[in-house]
């Protein structure tokens, strides 16, 4: 197995304040080890991304949550990918369920914003996962892999490989109820081998990373498959004991 450099991502979601960036930032920085062997993203809301750009440890990356597929114009709301390179973001979570659930964002708006990260030299992470519906009826392998080829059949494989997978089944964010590590495993082994279809070599080396309802006492058995290369965390990145407690898992 390709020895692909785990990363373990904070999706904070719609919480935080600035005392919370604050707390959160000294805690990592006197938590994390100088150069961890692993990498170590957070997502906070637009409003805290100047904070947590400015005051993380160096080893911290900075993500945000979304982003517009435009480059800039008439677009209330939206964020651009210009921007938020212009504020130091590193990357940028795209097609994250709960947005294309309430969002309706499709799957070519998904593959246009994987697209938009990359112009401005963010790396997107591409989140992908079925409903427990689609589950039931056996429908996880079509529905996972049509968001993903959505964005090759965009941009190419060389595109996808700058970005990151996270494999995170509706059923489980936010839910409690982690999919087995068996789960997680065949799901990203079944994502890598249709990748290695194209392109062994991309296939081999780009990071899968799980998540829905990963938390300390189920990240040792996830990280431990030999497809899934770290967690995209909810709930349990919103403290840094929680979190920590993840990264040392890791
Ligand atoms: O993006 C990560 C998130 O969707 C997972 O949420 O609370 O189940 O860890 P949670």
């Amino acid at each position: 197995m390709m020895n692909r450099k785990l990363l373990v991502a904070g999706n904070w979601k719609m919480h935080g304040s600035l005392a919370f960036v604050d707390e959160m930032m000294s805690a990592l920085r006197q938590s994390l080890p100088d150069q961890p062997k692993y990498d170590v993203a957070v997502f906070p809301v637009y409003i805290h991304l100047y904070e947590v750009i400015n005051n993380k440890p160096d080893s911290v990356l900075c993500g945000a949550q979304n982003l517009s597929e435009y480059d800039n114009g008439a677009v209330t709301g939206e964020v651009s990918a210009e921007m938020l390179q212009d504020l130091g973001c590193d990357m940028v979570l795209v097609g994250h369920s709960e947005r294309r659930i309430k969002n309706n964002e499709s799957n070519s708006e998904v593959a246009k914003k994987f697209a938009q990260a990359l112009k401005f030299n963010l790396t997107p992470i591409l989140c992908v996962g079925e409903s427990s519906v689609q589950r039931q009826g056996d429908q996880t392998f079509d529905v996972v892999w049509d968001q993903i080829n959505t964005v090759i059949e965009h941009i190419g494989m060389e595109s996808l490989s700058q970005g990151v997978i996270a494999y995170e089944p509706v059923w489980a964010i936010g839910t409690g109820e982690t999919a087995s590590a068996e789960q997680a495993q065949e799901v990203h082994q079944f994502i890598r081998s249709q990748l290695a279809l194209n392109d062994d070599t991309i296939a081999r080396r780009i990071r899968i990373l799980y998540g829905g309802s990963c938390k300390g006492s189920n990240a040792y058995e996830l990280f431990s498959m030999p497809d899934v290369d770290g967690g995209l965390i909810g709930g349990a990145s919103l403290t840094a004991k929680d979190f920590m407690a993840i990264c040392q898992q890791a």
